[in-house]
């Protein structure tokens, strides 16, 4: 009976809404003991087992666990052992991967999912590391990795204790069964399983891709909003927690067979359990997986001049102990009015003293023309030189062919962005990836020289301005025309 999941109905996926929230579920009416956490006896013969997703003594404002009550606790397993599946995203054969720092901007095609027929792989098979920094032994630093899976996870469970990792599927619906219930996350959404969660992943196709970042210190959280005001960005309501759902035995003397791996200090070890691990009947507290549709964000921009910084687009940060700076941020590029006057409206060049890695969920980005697609990324790495390709620069800096005077909708897709502070070691998979573009630069190349000193020049600054200003009076006058 443990691959009841895969055979529920989306429609009967239901969930509990809202960021941070201290949340109650109970699969089995009146499992959850009444008035407090550990009773000296639980509702239907349970086990009581709190998770910890922060030390005891945190602030209360920054606390949190929750309590799960189990047909089995969680620690019924057989020992820990080195798992044949070394680290996660390496292959089967390695037991350590090589890194390097490398400044250079890079751009990879989507690795291609392979056939079912030639090949099972499921989400943890398939999973590569992009680059990490740090060490999750210290907790401190984070991991990128993206995947490609053709087959579920069938009586397998998984569990990080590094830390979150937050999931963007790019192709393929996934459900994926937490401890906590189940969540279905398709393309246009995300979802976070926090650490120590256990969790599987199923499929309900066979070509399914994808990215995945991993902090290993702290948990993300909404970014603050400063004068935006209390609403506006991710909106906590429309961040969703699964209900308890919990697997049925096979029978009572708990027969099965399930492989349970923990990634712990970036290895791989292997256990063994005669149940499901997903036998929470009932659950309480604010440390919980969630999910989120994209789709949901209130993007904020500007509506006069000038383009934000890309900050202003962050759907969950991961704070670092630099105030302002983040282990990670979580960003993304969703379709929206452009309304800046007088701006070349897509990202300008830039040298970031943060590191940048992206990905493409459908669709294409604005600042480059062709070369970055869905599922295929990209990363400029700190103070490395980067911004829209030649032909993007040469089309939005020409009046004639874009018209700033009047709001345009972008509605050409859906890239997102892990930024962090931390430079990223890259794997050596990543590096000589045979899906990594070495041409990319070359995207640059044509940028005109128009530099020209005996050009006119603007008499002085005031008076750009000032031409500006005539130009806003002229498209004030032009609008009250068509009115
Ligand atoms: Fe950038």
């Amino acid at each position: 009976m443990t691959e009841t999941m895969e055979k529920m109905d989306a429609n009967d996926l239901k969930y509990q809404s809202g960021f941070g929230n201290t949340f109650e579920s109970e699969a089995l009416e009146g499992a959850l003991p009444a008035g407090q956490n550990n009773p000296q006896e639980c509702p239907f013969g349970l086990y009581a087992e709190q998770l910890s997703g922060t030390a005891f003594t945190r602030p209360r404002s920054e606390n949190t666990r929750s309590w799960l009550y189990r047909a089995h606790p969680s620690v019924q397993h057989s020992e820990m052992v080195p798992s044949a599946l070394g680290g996660l995203g390496m292959s089967k054969t390695e037991t350590k991967r090589a890194y390097e720092v490398d400044p250079n901007q890079m751009r990879w095609q989507p690795r291609p999912v392979p056939k079912i027929s030639e090949k099972a792989i499921t989400f943890l098979e398939g999973i590569e590391v992009v680059g990490k920094s740090g060490d999750p032994t210290q907790k401190h630093g984070l991991a990128i990795y993206n995947y490609v899976a053709n087959a579920s996870m069938v009586r397998q469970s998984m569990t990080n204790a590094d830390g979150d990792l937050l999931i963007v599927p790019q192709m393929g619906a996934m459900r994926v069964q937490t401890e906590f219930g189940i969540m279905r996350v398709e393309p246009n959404e995300i979802c976070v399983v926090q650490r120590g969660m256990r969790f599987r992943v199923a499929f309900e196709g066979e070509e399914n891709r994808g990215y995945m970042l991993e902090i290993f210190s702290g948990h993300f959280r909404l970014p603050d909003l400063g004068p935006i005001g209390a609403n506006g960005l991710a909106n906590p309501w429309d961040f969703q927690t699964p209900v308890a759902h919990y697997d049925a035995e096979d029978d009572s003397n708990g027969s099965e067979e399930w492989t349970g791996y923990t990634k712990f200090g970036g290895r791989m070890f292997e256990m063994s359990q005669r149940f499901s691990p997903f036998n929470v009947v009932a659950y309480r507290g604010n440390y919980v997986p969630y999910k989120y549709d994209l789709r949901k964000f209130n993007c904020m921009n500007s509506v006069t001049y000038d383009h934000p910084d890309p900050s202003i687009y962050t759907v969950l940060t991961c704070p670092s102990s630099e105030p302002g700076t983040a282990v990670a941020d979580f960003v993304i590029f969703p379709p929206r009015w452009m309304a800046m006057e007088h701006t070349f409206r897509p990202p300008w060049f830039h040298r970031n003293t943060m590191t940048e890695y992206m990905g493409m969920i459908w669709g294409e980005y604005d600042a480059k023309k062709g070369g970055f697609v869905p599922g295929g990324s990209s990363l400029h790495s700190c103070m490395s030189p980067h911004g829209p390709d030649a032909a993007t620069f040469e089309r939005f800096s020409d009046p004639a062919k874009v018209d700033t005077t009047s709001p345009a909708f972008f509605d050409g897709g859906l890239a997102f962005m892990f930024e962090t502070t931390f430079m990223l070691e890259l794997s050596d998979a990543a590096r000589t990836s045979p899906h990594r573009e070495f041409t990319y630069q070359q995207c640059w190349a044509d940028m005109p020289a128009s530099f020209d000193p005996k050009a006119k020049p603007p008499a002085s600054r005031a008076d750009n301005l000032l031409a500006w200003r005539a130009s806003r009076a002229s498209n004030g006058a032009k609008r009250q025309k068509r009115a």
